[in-house]
């Protein structure tokens, strides 16, 4: 089975668990890429009435068709269901993302949903988070200043040449960096100056993980 039809069993999976669950009142967040983009198939052909979608990129908002109303952030109270996919995760349900570029809003979506389902295929998985180089949105005046600072850390700094993030940045992809406790390396990543946001999601992790395999889909509830 190839990686894409993993992909998009779990994102047909994740559809099938919100279904129910959605009236006219509901607000998703849709995140990016390309496991995302498969559940984006899935609400565009489907047959539901609800208030609208928060997107956490300009690329996810133009890959909804016009059934689905996007809608800001300031706009709604919460987010019911916020569907994402990720690079990495772990059996503590913590994530690296950001492969996208979209990380900070990505994070800021899943800070403002009630539940985050995290839409994977078993080549994500990993004991160890930092196998996949781990994507930092900085300010551009401070690029070279976080990398040495990145470097002291312990990580090879490799700047993202030629993207520009939605919100106007630019991003460090930290090669060889094994994240042995994400919590606090979260949070003193985002302690350096010019650091937007960074790829660990430990603080607000996933609540429900779908990972699909060879042999079927595990739906796993924190
Ligand atoms: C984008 C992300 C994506 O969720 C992550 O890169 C996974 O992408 P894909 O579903 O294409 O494998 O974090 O910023």
């Amino acid at each position: 089975m190839s990686q894409d039809t993993k992909k998009k069993n779990s994102a047909k999976a994740a559809f099938d668990l919100i279904k129910p669950n959605l009236n006219k009142d509901s607000v998703l967040g849709i995140g990016t890429g390309s496991t995302t983009n498969f559940f984006i198939e899935e609400l565009n052909s489907a047959d539901i009435d609800i208030k609208g979608a928060v997107c956490s990129s300009i690329s996810t908002e133009k890959n909804l068709n016009s059934s689905i109303k996007v809608l800001g952030l300031n706009e709604v109270h919460s987010i019911d269901f916020y569907i994402d996919g990720a690079d990495e995760f772990n059996d503590r349900f913590e994530l690296i993302k950001g492969g996208g570029g979209a990380l900070t809003r990505e994070k800021i979506l899943a800070y403002s949903s009630l539940k985050f389902i995290c839409i994977v295929d078993d080549s994500k998985h990993t004991d160890l988070l930092g196998k996949f180089p781990l994507p930092i949105e900085v300010l551009e005046i401070a690029r070279s200043a976080i990398s040495r600072e990145i470097m002291k850390m312990g990580g090879k700094p490799v700047y993202r040449n030629g993207f520009i993030t939605d919100n106007g940045n630019q991003i460090i992809d930290v090669h060889k960096f094994p994240i042995k406790v994400p919590f606090e390396l979260e949070e003193k990543l985002n302690n350096i100056p010019g650091v937007v946001e960074n790829g660990i999601f430990s603080n607000r992790k996933a609540d429900v993980i779908i990972n699909a395999k060879e042999q079927g889909i595990d739906i796993l509830e924190l």
